[in-house]
């Protein structure tokens, strides 16, 4: 196991900057989850620890060891690409064996190693076939299980998953989960799939362009994003946002129509605001603390829940999650009430405009 130290680390192609003047601390024996649009340079990142990649200027460290200029090998880390990268003409059994081969090991350790780990992944039966005879979940276990045989300090996951269904990502989100409790190992995993980054991460970095947006656990980024791109990427449906001001009064006051008090914000007065609310923060009416009307567009009815799909007065949409019994239908009109404490505030910069809050990161009402 190892900690993974990234001190002002810098990535140019040419005269395009990848990754800029970029700090992280990642700790022993964490699950650590890279998000972002494509191209902010997630892989570039996770190659750069690897070794697949030159670090232009900066610092890796690898248990406390600077690591810029040593070899993959040296590094004590194993990647799992999103391709699979297996050997087409080798048996499942060889492709998993085959590091260990090249490393020199013996023939009865490397098959006690490999035993071990298609054990591990529940893929005993698959042994004899080749890549090709494979689903796609399989292949992905046995480009898991080459990793696990070196036995790595540090396990990095470049987008596992995206080549999987819908059904089978979940399955293997799960067991890249069981495996981290397993064996307790540093994970660093990239997707773009928020629902991952929340359910795997024991941290959340969430990149754009070559930067950190912001660093946290699952709930801290959900709960207390610093901005709106933190606060428009974590969710799903995503967080809505309402034009408006914020007044000497301290009242907020949207385009929409609606008024409500938030909490004391340390902020100039009348300032141009943007509000974030989430689509499953809205409530009644009756225990609100500002109310938007709507005019509902589309509802989605997923069994359990529902989205509706409004517009508001001023003509921006928003997503309600609906829990009540009444059916609602395309041109009914629809009252959203959210509490104050749930009404996220943005400055016209994009940054969170943090209002009085209590221990847990949720505003004070
Ligand atoms: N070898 C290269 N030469 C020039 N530019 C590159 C090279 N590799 C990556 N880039 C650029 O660096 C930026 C970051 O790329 P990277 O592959 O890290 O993005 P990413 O976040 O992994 O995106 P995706 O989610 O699409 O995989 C992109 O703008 C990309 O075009
Ligand atoms: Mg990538």
């Amino acid at each position: 196991m190892a900690s993974v130290e990234l001190q002002q680390i810098n990535k140019s192609y040419g005269s395009f900057q990848a990754i800029a003047n970029l700090n992280l601390s990642i700790e022993d024996g964490s699950f650590t989850v890279f998000v972002g649009p494509s191209g902010c340079g997630k892989s570039t990142l996770l190659r750069m620890i690897a070794g697949l990649e030159k670090i232009t200027a900066g610092e890796l460290q690898i248990d406390g060891r600077r690591m810029n200029d040593a070899d993959p090998i040296e590094r004590g880390v194993a990647m799992v690409f999103q391709n699979y990268a297996l050997y087409p003409h080798m048996t499942v059994e060889q492709n998993i064996g085959f590091s260990l081969r090249m490393a020199g090991m013996g023939k009865v350790e490397i098959e006690r190693s490999v035993a071990a780990a298609v054990t591990t992944l529940q893929i005993e039966p698959l042994m004899k076939r080749k890549p090709a005879q494979l689903s796609g979940g399989q292949r992905q276990r046995v480009a898991i299980g080459r990793a696990i045989v070196r036995n790595p300090a540090v396990f990095l996951f470049d987008e596992p998953l995206s080549n999987l269904d819908a059904e089978l990502r979940v399955s293997m989100r799960v067991e890249i989960a069981k495996l981290h409790r397993r064996i307790g190992a540093t994970m660093i995993y990239v997707t773009h799939d928020q629902t991952e980054a929340m359910t795997l991460a024991d941290k959340i970095v969430v990149m754009r362009a070559g930067k950190i947006e912001q660093i946290g656990t699952p709930d801290t980024l959900y709960a207390d994003p610093d901005n709106l791109f933190v606060a428009g990427f974590i969710g799903s449906p995503r967080m809505n946002f309402l034009d408006g001001t914020l007044g000497a009064d301290g009242l907020v006051r949207l385009e929409c129509g609606a008024v409500f008090r938030p909490g004391p914000v340390h902020a100039a007065a009348d300032i141009t605001v943007k509000l974030g609310i989430r689509p499953e923060h809205f409530v009644g009416r009756d225990d609100a603390g500002g109310a938007i009307d709507l005019k509902v567009d589309v509802v989605e009815n997923l069994g359990g829940t529902r989205f509706i799909y409004g517009t508001a007065n001023s003509g921006q949409p928003v997503i309600v999650e609906d829990r009540s019994e009444t059916a609602r239908r395309p041109g009914d009109t629809v009252t959203a009430g959210f509490p104050a404490s749930r009404a996220l505030l943005f400055g016209a910069d994009g940054q969170r405009i943090r209002q009085a809050r209590r221990a847990n990161g949720i505003p004070a009402e």
